[in-house]
């Protein structure tokens, strides 16, 4: 046990002639943890306090704590004194000028496409699907067998594929997923029925670019499963959607449509926003936008899951994030979404 007396005097003349000293920011921190730090010289004797007897416990903690007020608030006067002087330094030589306009805070944001994205998403998660993801390098069974898109079949010419070279898995070519789509395999592979999931995810394609196709885009894929799902589900769900997204008074237009791996087949197009169906560029002259292909599931895909396609049936759909963005901001060419140009970004 120390008890040894404490002199507060000594401490406090040291430690002010000290700070006095003290000609910049370094020797003003060392100055702090050897007086004030946590093994500084005056928590010290704070801490020593409990060993003496209770009279000099008092006098002395109160003259500690004092002392500890004094030295705080002469560190940050001397801070900002030391502040001071190097700002006047500084607007001598000339390096700060106080008259330039201060240099506004740049605020990140989410891309537009992000946005819709999840806005997207959030209807169909309030109608009772999950959101799930799959992988965007995928086999060529999921993006194509799967789906009843097999080798050398015509169906495949629909989506130019972006293949990788050189890479393979099992023996099988890789390839950069054309659609969200393998999910639905992916899925009921893993799962029994009752399904329902949304699949958010890249999709991309070897195609030339114009207004509205990307080489690079953005899909949800919907996929229902269950006992008595009918065609009437898979317009209500998808019809809610449509006008949960643009408001009551937007058309919709369901028309047959092929693709493999449903039956039947349907694309689902909303009037077009700019010339109000009169054809433009945006819609190719059409007066409709096609926002979204769907179908009944089909019964072969089910059977090949390993599900009883008399007792399940299903509905699924695809739908471009992209395009429903453009409906949305009336934005004319999709190509402005990854051209990076801030002008355009900051908008949304
Ligand atoms: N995968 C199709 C495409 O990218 C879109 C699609 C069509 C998805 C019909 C579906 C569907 O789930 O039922 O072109």
């Amino acid at each position: 046990m120390s008890t040894k007396p404490v002199d507060l005097h000594e401490l406090a003349s040291s430690a002010r002639e000290e700070l006095a000293d003290a000609g910049d920011e370094a020797a003003l921190e060392k100055w702090r943890i050897a007086y004030l730090g946590r093994k500084g010289r005056l928590p010290l004797v704070l801490r020593g306090l409990g060993e003496l007897p209770l009279e000099e416990r008092r006098r002395l903690g109160g003259e500690a704590n004092q002392l500890r007020q004094e030295l705080e608030s002469a560190l940050e006067a001397k801070r900002e004194e030391l502040k001071q002087q190097r700002h006047t330094a500084a607007e001598e030589t000339g390096r700060l000028d106080v008259t330039l306009p201060g240099r506004p805070k740049r605020v990140g944001r989410l891309h537009p496409v992000t946005q819709t994205m999840r806005e997207m998403l959030e209807i169909f998660v309030s109608m009772g699907f999950s959101v799930i993801e799959g992988p965007e390098v995928e086999t060529e069974y999921y993006n194509f067998t799967a789906l009843r898109i097999p080798e050398d079949h015509p169906a495949r010419d629909m989506q130019d594929t972006l293949w990788l070279e050189g890479a393979e898995k099992d023996g099988a070519p890789l390839l950069l997923r054309t659609h969200t789509s393998p999910n639905q395999a992916r899925f009921m592979e893993q799962h029994q029925p009752p399904i329902r999931i949304a699949v958010p995810g890249r999709c991309y394609r070897h195609e030339a670019t114009d207004a509205s196709r990307e080489w690079m885009f953005t899909q949800i894929e919907l996929l229902a499963v269950d006992e008595g799902i009918s065609m009437a589900d898979l317009k209500g769900t998808l019809f809610e959607f449509a006008k949960r997204m643009f408001g009551q008074e937007r058309r919709v237009r369901f028309r047959c449509d092929y693709f493999p791996f449903v039956e039947p087949g349907v694309d689902m197009a909303i009037d077009c926003f700019l010339c109000g169906g009169d054809g433009c560029r945006t819609c190719r002259g059409e007066g409709w936008i096609e926002v979204l292909g769907a179908g009944m599931v089909h019964p072969e895909i089910l059977s090949n899951m390993g599900y009883d396609a008399d007792r399940y049936t299903g509905f699924a759909a695809g739908v471009g994030v992209e395009r429903i963005c453009m409906l949305r901001h009336g934005i004319e060419d999709i190509r402005a979404f990854y051209a990076n140009d801030l002008r355009f970004l900051e908008q949304f």
